[in-house]
């Protein structure tokens, strides 16, 4: 019988990574998006002792209790809000995640929604292809330059947009739970009903948890100018999406560049396809080949660092690697 650890891998590998992984573990491919505890059997199940997946794998008491012997599972993305940290935690499952690797793509995406929103550069596109120019010039848009960006959360991601910003002269004020001593010099901090009162450009970047759902929502829109952009590249529920296409709708606030939203694949019926001052990304922003293939590395040697006894660079439950040593 063989003594490499049993991984489940629920997500698509390079094949490099993939003979990476098979030198020192047996693969148990489950399709991404499926239940391990659905498609495995009890007895394959018995002995996985590692997993690697996507967002898509819920990481609940259910999928703990199918996998008695799982010690670690390491999530390709940073966010982790897949997973039930505390139900983890509590029965020793090491969970890995993939900071810093994302910041820029994400950064870029942002600041990207940001410019499409101002400069109306996608109505700008269909413009010209229709020969709608050929009658007449395009409407005047809006500078970004000057404006005041305001970010919900400053963390990794949201310092690296901060500091994109000031390439664009836009002073950056931000609030988070607490004040954040690496972001001194790049932005000033405010309290929150400040925040939305004031900026310009409302970028969201804050996890999604229990406390985080729907806390931008009514009351927050209400506080923002009429001629302010929200964009949100974090994750789609922190937004309360029918408050925001009713503050779209009602022209309370100028617009929204959207990466995620509360139902994803977005479908064509949802309202949001339908509002003009709206800009759509399908949860691209750490899509491009490079940074996915950073992220899929980190990934994998987290897991392959958790299971070889080596501390993994990104954990999430960092308490569960030190009660081992
Ligand atoms: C993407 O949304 C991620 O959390 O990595």
């Amino acid at each position: 019988m063989s003594q490499k650890p049993k991984i489940i891998v629920s997500v698509t590998l390079p094949p490099d990574l993939r003979d990476r992984l098979a030198a020192s573990c047996d693969i148990i491919d489950v399709p991404v998006g499926q239940r391990p505890e659905e498609v495995l059997s009890a007895e394959t199940r018995a002995q996985v002792s590692g997993m690697v997946c996507t967002m898509k794998t819920k990481i609940d008491t259910g999928l703990l209790e199918a996998l008695p012997a799982l010690t670690v599972s390491s999530n390709f993305a940073v966010g982790f809000d897949n997973v039930d940290v505390a139900a983890a935690t509590s029965r020793k499952v090491l969970i890995c995640n993939t900071p810093r690797v994302l910041d820029g793509a994400v950064a870029d995406v942002t600041i990207g929604l940001m410019l499409c929103l101002a400069r109306n550069l996608v109505a700008g596109d269909a413009f010209v292809r229709s020969g709608a120019w050929t009658k007449g010039a395009f409407p005047l848009t809006r500078d970004i330059r000057g404006k005041t960006l305001g970010l919900l959360g400053m963390g990794r991601i949201g310092r690296v947009v901060a500091r994109t910003a000031q390439a664009f002269d836009m002073p950056v004020i931000y609030h988070n739970r607490r004040e954040d001593p690496e972001a001194k010099g790049l932005a000033t901090y405010v309290g929150r009903d400040e925040l939305f009162k004031t900026s310009e450009v409302l970028s969201v970047h804050i996890p999604l948890s229990a406390e985080t759902r729907h806390s931008v929502g009514k009351r927050e829109l209400s506080l923002m100018k009429p001629t302010a952009y929200l964009i949100n590249t974090a994750r789609g529920p922190v937004v309360d999406e029918a408050a925001l296409i009713e503050a779209l709708r009602a022209g309370s606030i100028a617009g929204a560049g959207l990466d995620v939203m509360e139902q994803e694949p977005l479908p064509a019926s949802s309202p949001l396809c339908e509002l003009p001052n709206v800009v759509l990304q399908a949860h691209v922003g750490s899509a491009t080949h490079e940074t996915r293939r950073a992220m899929i590395d980190l990934a994998v040697n987290n897991l392959l660092d958790a299971l070889g006894g080596k501390q993994p660079v990104a954990m999430v439950n960092p308490e569960v690697w030190r009660a081992r040593a």
